[in-house]
């Protein structure tokens, strides 16, 4: 059967193979092992391949473990192939044997991508081969440290008559590698194709096999692109990288932050966000339009934010804010095609879209006729209250860092008092604080700001 007679699905019946597996009168008399406490049981510390790129290693937690599979998954195009032929040369100009295995592209079109790379890229030993045993045998020959297979759809074993990429295959595919990887200590990078819409079932069900899964996302059309991790059995699974696209393959950005505000024009509509990503503090901006509209019910488009959030957002703003926007609708972005998935970022998204209805900037003008730089954090309660988030001090001194000279915080925890050199911190109590704070004058005695003629079709 190709469709699944429980969940409509095509193509995700799993082949099971039933011979050589014990029966179940065996299990009984298999040989008993002895518990010992998690203090006697021996750490590996310090045994990490470090990739070359200070920022894929801290995605992976502080480098490659020996002997773990870790699944890079993105869109094809994104430069999956071209990230780790990158790593494998940079650890192979370091001495640690590495092997690349494409069964996607042949042995020339690999060797022209790498041409473009470090020059080291071209002493990268390349194999193309899509056949599973093939792939095990030559594991086991070479005993690389490290190993890159481009990628895990292509790869078919001929115990299984499905084609390759089906949900079997690459099921046994994986099983098979993570039994080496384990055996051997080989470290297996597998490249995985996943569609924008996450709608190929192939990788999906990898992902509770393999040690680690990074995701590396991004806009063919721009040359930013993110790794993120989505798990990770040796590190958080919360951390990001950002990586340039360049003529010579990816270049990692250290700076995120100046690169992720660079484009800012402090216009109205803008709001700094101090956020965390993982263990780093980022700083990104916030984008909000809000425009007059007759539509029913008006539109709300988020991006890079959750759209319940949005939504939560705005009701809180109309509320508490005094700023109903039910005869407009609102777009929002987070700039440079960054997730933001924390609630600290409600009220960078609140004051963004004030900012934008009341067409003000926020923090004002300082002396000098230019905008204050401002950055925000804080979720927003239902009662309209700015909420504690993780890490204040840190978040601070990343917007300081970057020239922010004004903050708008929560108050803190059990009272303590927030400041952060080279920068005024605002704590405030409630949403209607932290609006009058960023947009002060005017926005105390008018409800709404919007000119009159903008409002047609209000009800
Ligand atoms: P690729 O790594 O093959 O993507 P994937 O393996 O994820 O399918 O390359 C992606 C794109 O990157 C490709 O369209 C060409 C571009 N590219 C550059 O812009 N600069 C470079 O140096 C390289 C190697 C590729
Ligand atoms: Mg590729």
């Amino acid at each position: 059967m190709g469709r699944c007679v429980g969940c409509g699905e095509w193509d995700t019946l799993v082949e099971e193979r039933v011979g050589g597996r014990e029966s179940k009168s065996s299990s009984s008399s298999g040989r008993a092992v002895k518990p010992r406490p998690l203090r006697e049981v021996e750490l590996e510390r310090g045994s990490r391949l470090s990739t070359g790129f200070a920022e894929f290693d801290r995605v992976l937690g502080g480098g490659i473990v020996p002997g773990s599979l870790v699944l890079i998954g993105g869109a094809p195009g994104i430069g999956k192939s071209t990230l780790l032929n990158q790593a494998l040369a940079r650890l192979s100009a370091s001495g640690i044997q590495v092997l690349y295995i494409s069964g996607e592209e042949s042995a020339a079109q690999v060797r022209l991508r790498a041409e473009r790379l470090d020059h080291s890229a071209l002493d990268v030993p390349v194999v193309t081969e899509n056949n599973l045993s093939s792939v095990l045998s030559t594991l086991e020959k070479e005993r690389p440290k490290v190993c890159v297979i481009d990628s895990v759809q292509v790869m078919h074993s001929d115990q299984l008559v499905s084609t390759p990429g089906s949900v079997a295959q690459v099921r046994e595919v994986t099983a098979a590698l993570m039994r080496l990887a384990k055996e051997l200590e080989i470290a297996i990078l597998l490249v995985g194709h996943v569609t924008k819409d996450g709608g190929l079932a192939g990788p999906r069900v990898l992902e509770h096999m393999v040690d680690c899964v990074l995701q590396f996302d991004g806009d063919r059309q721009r040359i930013y692109r993110v790794l993120r991790a989505h798990k990770n059995r040796f590190g958080s699974a919360t951390e990001l990288a950002l990586f340039e696209m360049s003529e010579s393959g990816l270049d990692e950005v250290k700076d995120a932050s100046a690169l992720l505000i660079e484009q800012s024009t402090g216009e109205p509509g803008s709001c700094f966000l101090a956020t965390i990503e993982g263990s780093r503090p980022l700083l990104v901006e916030v984008q909000a339009l809000v425009s007059p509209t007759e539509a029913v019910p008006p539109r709300r488009v988020a991006q890079g934010i959750d759209r319940n959030r949005l939504s939560l957002v705005l009701a809180v703003l109309a509320r508490h804010g005094r700023l109903p926007l039910g005869n407009f609708d609102v777009f929002v972005n987070v700039a440079g095609g960054i997730d933001i998935d924390e609630p600290g970022a409600d009220l960078a998204v609140a004051l963004a879209i004030a900012s934008a209805a009341k067409r003000q900037v926020i923090g004002g003008l300082s002396s000098d006729g230019a905008p204050t730089r401002t950055a925000v954090f804080a979720e927003l309660g239902l009662t309209g209250e700015l909420r504690y988030v993780t890490h204040p001090d840190r978040r601070l001194k990343e917007a300081a860092k970057f020239g922010v000279e004004l903050a708008i915080t929560p108050v803190e925890a059990k009272g303590a008092v927030l400041s952060c050199e080279g920068l005024e911190v605002k704590a405030c109590k409630h949403l209607r604080e932290a609006l009058a704070v960023a947009l002060p004058s005017k926005a105390s005695t008018h409800t709404s700001v919007i000119p009159r003629q903008d409002a047609v079709g209000s009800r």
